[in-house]
């Protein structure tokens, strides 16, 4: 929607921890003989998983992406490459075609929103002046700062009231709020979030999704989201990274992990979706129904209008075809129901 977002490449992005940087960068030993530490370090290489082994994908301007897998698959460690928090073993980052590693870090981060889960809010500081941090260090008028402050206070849904409180004021998810205006203060190009509304009761989670996808419409920056709720994954990705091991697995639409999982590990992980089994509370005659005029192809699944939306999924799936026929308690077809009304409802509801 906007040409603001910034165009993100990961390329054969690796990260040992305890190990130094081994290909281009870092220089080799004069002579090409290795040190004894640097032998060490190879051998343990040889044996040692890399935390992210090999990492490639590129998201696109102003898309989010979700990189989604269970806990200690490198997905904080693939985020904190990005800003530089964490130096990649090896392998490339490019950011609107720019090596990361070729960058002041200090300057790239300031021009990288970045929200984490426990926000990291200065509890002696006001609201105004947690939001205000990065236009400050950027030397901005005071008036200027004060106006941002205001917009972005209003964009996540906060009264004006609250920039002179301070964070142990807040709630859990008023403190989020404040972490998103803060990470968005000078406009990013590009968004970095860690499990950013993991912290927070589900009701409170749901409005924040809501509110940031509508925040995301709105502004257009690229993102770059971290979850292992592949529930979470599903509603707010663009493009969902499953990562297993420090290995990515899969890397596609939300739609397209659903019906076409890369293996067993994908399948197993969205198949314990609580959002896919949330469709087991919606009915399948609660969908809009297409086609009622044709006569349906008889290879079709087949789903009664009473069955639940979970049913219709399980059938289109087992079946291979994106598409079911749906049938009154008589057996008469009423018409039929996508696989897209049904991810369209994932990414709605929640
Ligand atoms: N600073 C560190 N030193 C050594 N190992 C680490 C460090 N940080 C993370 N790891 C290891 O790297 C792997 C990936 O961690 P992380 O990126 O934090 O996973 P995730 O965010 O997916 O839970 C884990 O095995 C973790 O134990
Ligand atoms: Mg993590």
């Amino acid at each position: 929607m906007s040409p603001r977002g910034a165009t993100v490449e990961f390329r054969e992005v690796s990260k040992r921890y305890g190990l130094a940087r081994t290909t281009a960068g870092a220089a080799a030993p004069a002579g090409g003989r290795a040190t004894p530490d640097e032998r060490s370090d190879d051998a343990r290489a040889a044996i040692v998983p890399g935390a992210v082994n090999d990492l490639s994908f590129t998201v696109g301007a102003g898309e989010i992406c979700v990189l989604v897998g269970p806990s200690g698959c490198g997905k904080t460690t693939s985020l904190k490459m990005t800003n530089r928090l964490i130096e990649p073993t090896s392998g490339e980052i490019l950011i609107d075609g720019r090596d990361v590693l070729r960058e002041d870090p200090v300057t790239l981060r300031r021009g990288i929103g970045y929200v984490i889960q426990q926000v990291g809010l200065f509890p002696h500081q006001t609201i105004a002046e947690n939001i205000a941090t990065v236009p400050k260090l950027l030397g901005w008028q005071a008036a200027r700062i004060r106006e941002r402050v205001g917009e972005l206070i209003d964009l996540v849904g906060l009264d004006y009231a609250y920039a002179a409180r301070y964070p142990a004021q807040l709630s859990g998810g008023e403190r989020q709020r404040v972490g998103v205006a803060r990470a968005l203060a000078v406009e990013p190009p590009l968004m970095l979030m860690d499990e950013p509304f993991g912290a927070v009761d589900p009701i409170v989670r749901e409005r924040l999704q809501d509110e940031f996808l509508r925040l995301h419409r709105r502004l257009g920056m690229t993102v770059i989201f971290v979850t292992h709720d592949i529930d979470e994954a599903i509603k707010m990705g663009d493009r969902v990274a499953v990562m297993r091991a420090g290995t990515l697995v899969q890397y596609a639409q939300p739609a397209q992990l659903l019906t076409e999982p890369a293996d067993e590990f994908v399948a197993r992980f969205v198949g314990a979706d609580r959002g896919l089994k949330r469709l087991s509370l919606i009915s399948v005659g609660e969908l809009p129904l297409h086609d009622a005029a044709v006569t349906p192809d008889p290879s079709l699944p087949v789903i009664s209008v009473e069955a639940r939306v979970r049913d219709a999924l399980s059938a289109m799936l087992a079946s291979g075809v994106a598409m079911a026929v749906v049938v009154d308690a008589d057996g008469r077809s009423l018409g039929t129901i996508g696989l897209d009304d049904i991810t369209g409802l994932l990414a709605a509801q929640a």
